[in-house]
Order: structure tokens, then C-alpha cells, then sequence
């Protein structure tokens, strides 16, 4: 594939983009469970309007972009307080994997200065995303893995005896995205603090949204700043905060905290240069998508997309029990669940072949192991077709009964 010989005419490039596209999965649709999430028309509108006015602008210097700067304050000040960090700080980077990046970077880093480790270890659940990994790959860590307990939250006992001297980082999630349940992040918290390590909550998928299930009343354990030693806390505006895609947020307990984050050098021909976060130049648009999806929605707005899409959750999770032959792993409490096959009726019927049957019905849902499921992070965009989905569900159960399906590959993410 070679450059055009001559530039190409605007009309023809735009169609052949949507043609590119045709088999693209239907987010718009609520087809999608997870990938995207859709807030609606009024949050396209000021998404878009916003990304137009800052699609070019670059957030390396805020010295000559101070709006960007704001615009980053904003942004981490409102969700700094929501999650009771009064002295909290932090910055915006472009998703929930660079957010945890930074996060084991500041383990990495403080526990060097202050304790002298100079290879440490992250204690994590084998629920925990794979971008701690990656983290502790690219810093130079080791893992400490731990199988889950049996209501797939971090088994506490078996973390407490996964923690060292060595133990710069432990991790907990709220939820953790593969069954969606909440860590008991208390007591990950003191164990961390027993040895002066960092405990990170990847609230990624539940920053916008268990603060708000909780404003409307529903009963949430703690996991914010409001639990003594959490050090860091990962939330994504790209996910249930309803901007596009490449905005996250990492806060830090304070100030102080936060140094171990970033980067700065002073002996370059270019000048001086500090850096918050992986990348350099830094596209000011979804910094602007993002707050300004944040201004349109405000306390009220985030209230009401929590209330449908934890309603549409819970209606979806009551309708897969009402399929004789599915149920759900564990007990999740907000918008993720996997789906999978209830005891008693593995001879007769295999997720996997349900999931291929889903697809040939238009529906998207990624396939997750031990145990074999299907993934969905429900949200505002399936509020509308959650019967639809039910009913293609019950469907593509009766269709597939009897069969399995040869391919047993999962692929959260992919190279090409
Ligand atoms: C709990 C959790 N942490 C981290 C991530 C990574 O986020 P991103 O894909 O924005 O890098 C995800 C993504 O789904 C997630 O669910």
C-alpha cells in the first residue's frame, strides 16, 4: 500500500472511510457492550463541537496552551473531590492503561527514595487488568499474582501472604472488569500500609459511576480516598464518564505523591522539559471532549445515566437468570457482568457457541476464561435494546443447545 501519486479529493476519502467501516461493530446501536460508550445525542453534540474547536491543539506546553492546563484542573479538581481527596491531585492522560501506567511508575519511584527497593513487587489478583502488567513490564517489576477467592475478589488472606519486604505496589479494583465485583479495598489498603507500599484502586470502570449510584442511595463499600492508604486511583472520562475515547484520570492522594509520577530533564539543547505522563505532545481534544462532556452532563446528568444504566444492568442480569442454562459469575453491583452457563448444564450447552450465535444477530461481546463467559459492560447506549438483547439471548441459547464451539479463543484486545 503506497501514499496516493496525487492527493486525493475530500468527498471521495470520506467515502471510502464509511465504506472501510461497514463492518465495524454497531455501537450506535447498543449493539456493543463495552468499546464505546454512547451518552446520547446532547453528549455527541458538545463532544464534538468541543473536539472540533481543539482537534489540532497540543498540550505539551500549557505555558502556550494555559486553557488546556484549566481544562486539565477542572477536570481532575471536580473528580479529586467527588471521591473526598481534599488534598488529592493528578493529571489527565489518554486511558485507563497510561493512568495505571503512572500508578506503578509512583510505586515504583517512591519506593526506591524512601525504601530503598530497587526491584519491587505488585501484589495483584489475577482479576486485575492487564495493564499492571504491562506497568510492571515497561518499569522493570515482578508480579505477584493471586488467584482470586471464590466470589472472584481479591482473597485477602492469600494477598497477605503474597506481601514482602519487597511490595511496592497492591492493587485492588472497583469493579474489576472481568465479573465486575468489588474488592475489599479497606483491606487491601491496610495491608499495603503495613509495609509502606502504595495500594492503587483501578477505578476505571466505576469512577463514573459508583460515586453517583451512591448519591442516589445505593449502598457501596468504600474504595475511594475516604479509606486510608489508598495512594492512587484510576478513573476513565472515555468509558462511564461518556467522552471519546483517550481520556483518563490518575490522582494521587497528594501533591506530594504525585512527584513520583513525573518526569523532568534539564540538560537538553531544547530546553526544559517536564512531562506528566508516557507521552509527549498530548492532543488537546479529548482533554476538551472530556471536560466539556463533564460540564454538559454535571452532577444531575452523570445521576440520571447511572440510574438507567444501573436499572437496564440489573433488568439484563434478571433476565439472563431467567434462562434456564445461564447465569452470572459472581455478584457484581453496578454496570459489568459475564455471562456464563449455569451448573447442571455444561453437557448440554457452551457460552462460546451462545456468543457466535449473538454475533450472527448483530451483538458484540467479548469472551472472557476461567470461568468461559460472556463479557458485557452495560451502559447508556443499551438502555433501548436491553429486551431485544434478552429475547436474541434466549434465542441463541435454544439455537445452539447441543453444540460447542470449536474456536475456544478469547481476545480482549488485539495487535492489527
Ligand atoms: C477495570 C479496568 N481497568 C483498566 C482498563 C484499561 O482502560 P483503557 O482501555 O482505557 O486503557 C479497563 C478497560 O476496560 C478496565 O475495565
Amino acid at each position: 500500500m503506497s501514499l496516493p501519486e496525487r492527493g486525493r479529493e475530500h468527498d471521495e476519502i470520506i467515502r471510502q472511510l464509511e465504506t472501510l467501516r461497514v463492518d465495524d461493530a454497531k455501537w450506535r446501536d447498543g449493539r456493543t457492550f463495552g468499546l464505546v460508550y454512547d451518552g446520547g445525542p446532547e453528549v455527541h453534540a458538545i463532544a464534538e463541537a468541543a473536539a472540533s474547536m481543539y482537534l489540532h491543539e497540543n498540550a505539551l506546553n500549557t505555558l502556550a496552551m494555559p486553557s488546556l492546563g484549566e481544562i486539565q484542573r477542572q477536570v481532575v479538581g471536580s473528580m479529586a473531590e467527588l471521591l473526598h481527596g481534599d488534598e488529592a491531585a493528578g493529571f489527565m492522560t489518554s486511558g485507563g492503561t497510561e493512568s495505571i501506567l503512572m500508578a506503578v511508575k509512583s510505586a515504583r519511584e517512591r519506593a526506591r527514595e524512601q525504601r530503598g527497593i530497587d526491584r519491587g513487587e505488585i501484589v495483584l489478583a489475577d482479576s486485575a487488568h492487564a495493564a499492571f502488567h504491562k506497568g510492571a513490564h515497561y518499569f522493570g517489576l515482578d508480579t505477584i499474582v493471586v488467584p482470586v477467592a471464590a466470589d472472584y475478589r481479591c482473597d485477602i488472606a492469600a494477598m497477605a501472604g503474597a506481601i514482602t519486604d519487597r511490595t511496592v505496589l497492591v492493587v485492588g479494583s472497583a469493579p474489576q472488569y472481568p465479573q465486575g465485583v468489588i474488592d475489599p479495598i479497606e483491606e487491601l489498603a491496610a495491608l499495603a500500609t503495613a509495609v509502606d507500599a502504595n495500594m492503587h484502586v483501578d477505578a476505571c470502570m466505576g469512577g463514573f459511576i459508583l460515586p453517583f449510584m451512591e448519591r442516589l442511595g445505593e449502598e457501596i463499600p468504600l474504595w475511594d480516598f475516604r479509606v486510608p492508604g489508598v495512594t492512587t486511583i484510576s478513573l476513565d472520562v472515555h468509558k462511564l464518564g461518556y467522552a471519546p475515547k483517550g481520556a483518563s484520570i490518575i490522582l494521587h492522594r497528594s501533591k506530594n505523591l504525585r512527584r513520583y509520577q513525573t518526569y523532568t530533564f534539564d540538560d537538553w539543547l531544547g530546553g526544559f522539559y517536564a512531562s506528566p505522563s508516557m507521552q509527549g505532545s498530548r492532543s488537546g481534544q479529548p482533554m476538551a471532549s472530556a471536560w466539556a462532556v463533564m460540564q454538559r452532563l454535571g452532577l444531575d446528568g452523570y445521576e440520571r445515566l447511572t440510574r438507567t444504566t444501573i436499572d437496564t444492568a440489573r433488568k439484563i442480569r434478571e433476565g439472563v437468570h431467567a434462562i434456564d442454562g445461564l447465569t452470572i459469575v459472581g455478584k457484581p453491583v453496578a454496570q459489568l457482568m459475564a455471562i456464563t452457563i449455569a451448573d447442571g448444564w455444561h453437557e448440554r450447552l457452551d457460552i462460546f457457541a451462545v456468543g457466535d450465535a449473538l454475533a450472527e444477530r448483530g451483538w458484540y461481546l467479548d469472551r472472557q476464561h476461567r470461568p468461559d463467559s460472556l463479557h458485557a459492560t452495560i451502559s447508556n447506549g443499551n438502555v433501548p435494546v436491553a429486551d431485544q438483547f434478552l429475547a436474541d439471548l434466549a434465542d441463541s441459547v435454544a439455537a445452539t443447545l447441543g453444540q460447542a464451539a470449536n474456536d475456544r479463543s478469547t481476545s480482549y484486545a488485539t495487535l492489527e
